[in-house]
C-alpha cells in the first residue's frame, strides 16, 4: 500500500478523532468526516489542544505540530473522501448504521479504496456484506485512547482479498503501532482473551471468598490479589474506569455471539450495577465510590491470608490461560500475537502463553480440573490445546 495515501476517517467521536491524530501523525493528509457539526468542532479543538499540549511536554516541535494540524481536514461533506486511499469507520455501535455508511462510502472513493471498520464487536463480514466489493473490507480495531494505546487488532473477514491483511499490518506497523491479526471471531482477541479477567474475578466475589473477617466484600481484596501480580489496575477498579454499563455489554455481546458458550456468560452483579445506574467513576459510584473522580479505598485492618491470595490469582490467571490456549487452539492468532495483544492492548504484565509456561502448563491444567470438577460447569472446562500438551509431554507453549 502507498505510503503516502489519504486515510479518511468516518466519525470524529473518541475514537474516530484519536484514529485521525494517528494517521496525520504519520504524515497522511488526513479527511474526518461526521455528520454532526458539533462533533466536528469539538474534534477539532480537541486536536489543536492535544497538538499544543505535546508540544509543550516537548514531545513535538512547533513546526510538527503545525504540520499535523494542517493535515487533518473536518468536514461534513462525504465526498471530500474521494482522494482516499483508505477509509477508517469509527461511528456508532450499530450493524445496519455501519452498512449504510459502507455502501456510501463505495459510491464516493475509488475501486481500489480499502474500506475499514474499527468496530470491536460487529462481525466484519457482516459489515462487509452489504458492500458491492466485500473484498476490500477488512477490520483494523484500535483501542482507547487511540494516539496512547500501541495494540491496533487487523481483521480480515471471510470476503477479504487474501494479502490486504499483510498489507495493513504494514502501514499500521509505519504508523508506530504493534499490528496483530486477529481471525473473525467475537471480540477478536483481547475482548475475548480478556473476559475472565472480569468474569472469573467477579464470580469469586460472589462466592464470598475474598471477603475478610471484618465482614468486608472482598472487591478491594481481589484488586489488590492482581495488582500484586504485575496487573497495573485490578478488575474491579478497572471496570469502574471502564464503565460497567460498556463492560457489561461487551460481556454480554461476545456470550450472545457464542450461541451463549457458559464460558462467557454475564454475571448478575454487574447487571444490577449497570440497573442501579453504578457505572463506576463516572457515575461516582460503582464497585468503589469516587469523591471528585478519585476512587475512595474501603478500609481494611485485616489481611486476607496469603493462602487464599494465591487462590484467587491462580484461578483467575487459570482462566485467562484457558481462554488464551483456546484462542490459539482455534486459529483466532498465533501465539506470538496472543501475547503481544494482552500486553500491548490492556497492559497485561506478560503474555498470558508465556506466563502459563513459567507456572507450568501441567500446574494450569490441574487448577482448571479441579474447578471443573468442584462446580460441576462447562464454564470451567479446560481447553481442548492444554490438555493435548500436557499429555504429549510438552513443557509450554514457547518451550
Ligand atoms: P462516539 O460516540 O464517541 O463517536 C461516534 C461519532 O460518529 C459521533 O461523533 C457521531 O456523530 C458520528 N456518527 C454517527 N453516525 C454517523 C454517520 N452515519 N456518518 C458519520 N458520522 C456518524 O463513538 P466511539 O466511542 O468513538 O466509537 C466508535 C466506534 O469505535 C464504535 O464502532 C465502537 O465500537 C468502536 N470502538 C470504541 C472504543 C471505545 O473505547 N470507545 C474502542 C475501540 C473501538
Amino acid at each position: 500500500m502507498d505510503k503516502k495515501i489519504t486515510v479518511g476517517v468516518v466519525g470524529s467521536g473518541a475514537m474516530g478523532s484519536g484514529i485521525a491524530q494517528v494517521a496525520a501523525t504519520a504524515g497522511h493528509q488526513t479527511v474526518v468526516y461526521d455528520t454532526n457539526e458539533n462533533a466536528l468542532e469539538k474534534a477539532k479543538s480537541n486536536l489543536s489542544s492535544v497538538l499544543a499540549k505535546l508540544t509543550e511536554k516537548g514531545k513535538l516541535n512547533l513546526d510538527e505540530s503545525k504540520n499535523i494540524f494542517r493535515l487533518v481536514k473536518f468536514t461534513n461533506n462525504i465526498s471530500e473522501f474521494s482522494p482516499c486511499g483508505l477509509v477508517i469507520e469509527a461511528i456508532v455501535e450499530n450493524l445496519e448504521v455501519k452498512q449504510k455508511a459502507f455502501t456510501d462510502l463505495e459510491k464516493i472513493v475509488s475501486g481500489d479504496c480499502v474500506l475499514a471498520s474499527n468496530t470491536s464487536s460487529l462481525s466484519i463480514t457482516s459489515i462487509a456484506s452489504a458492500c458491492a466489493k466485500p473484498e476490500r473490507v477488512i477490520g483494523i480495531h484500535f483501542f482507547n485512547p487511540a494516539p496512547l494505546m500501541p495494540l491496533v487488532e487487523i481483521i480480515p473477514g471471510i470476503s477479504t482479498k487474501q494479502g490486504l491483511a499483510e498489507e495493513i499490518k504494514q502501514l499500521i506497523a509505519g504508523w508506530k503501532k504493534v499490528p496483530v491479526i486477529a481471525k473473525d471471531t467475537p471480540g477478536f482477541i483481547v475482548n475475548r482473551v480478556a473476559r475472565p479477567f472480569y468474569g472469573e474475578s467477579i464470580r469469586i466475589y460472589e462466592e464470598g471468598i475474598a471477603d475478610l473477617p471484618a465482614g468486608q466484600a472482598g472487591f478491594a481484596t481481589i484488586d489488590s490479589v492482581m495488582r500484586e501480580a504485575g496487573f497495573k489496575m485490578g478488575p474491579f477498579e478497572l471496570m469502574d474506569l471502564i464503565g460497567n454499563d460498556i463492560n457489561y455489554t461487551v460481556t454480554e455481546t461476545v456470550w450472545k455471539q457464542f450461541f451463549c458458550d457458559p464460558k462467557y456468560k454475564p454475571s448478575l452483579t454487574q447487571k444490577r450495577l449497570v440497573e442501579a445506574k453504578q457505572f463506576g467513576k463516572k457515575s461516582g459510584k460503582g464497585y468503589y465510590n469516587y469523591e471528585n473522580g478519585s476512587l475512595v479505598l474501603p478500609v481494611s485492618d485485616s489481611p486476607l491470608q496469603e493462602t487464599v491470595k494465591e487462590k484467587i490469582l491462580m484461578r483467575v490467571l487459570a482462566m485467562l490461560i484457558n481462554e488464551a490456549s483456546d484462542a490459539l487452539y482455534y486459529g483466532v492468532a498465533t501465539k506470538e500475537d496472543i501475547d503481544l495483544a494482552m500486553t500491548k492492548g490492556v497492559n497485561y504484565p506478560k503474555g498470558l502463553l508465556k506466563w502459563a509456561d513459567e507456572i507450568g502448563i501441567e500446574k494450569v491444567l490441574s487448577a482448571l480440573e479441579k474447578l471443573y470438577s468442584t462446580y460441576q460447569e462447562d464454564r470451567y472446562r479446560p481447553s481442548v490445546l492444554l490438555k493435548k500438551m500436557v499429555q504429549e509431554g510438552k513443557k509450554g507453549f514457547f518451550a
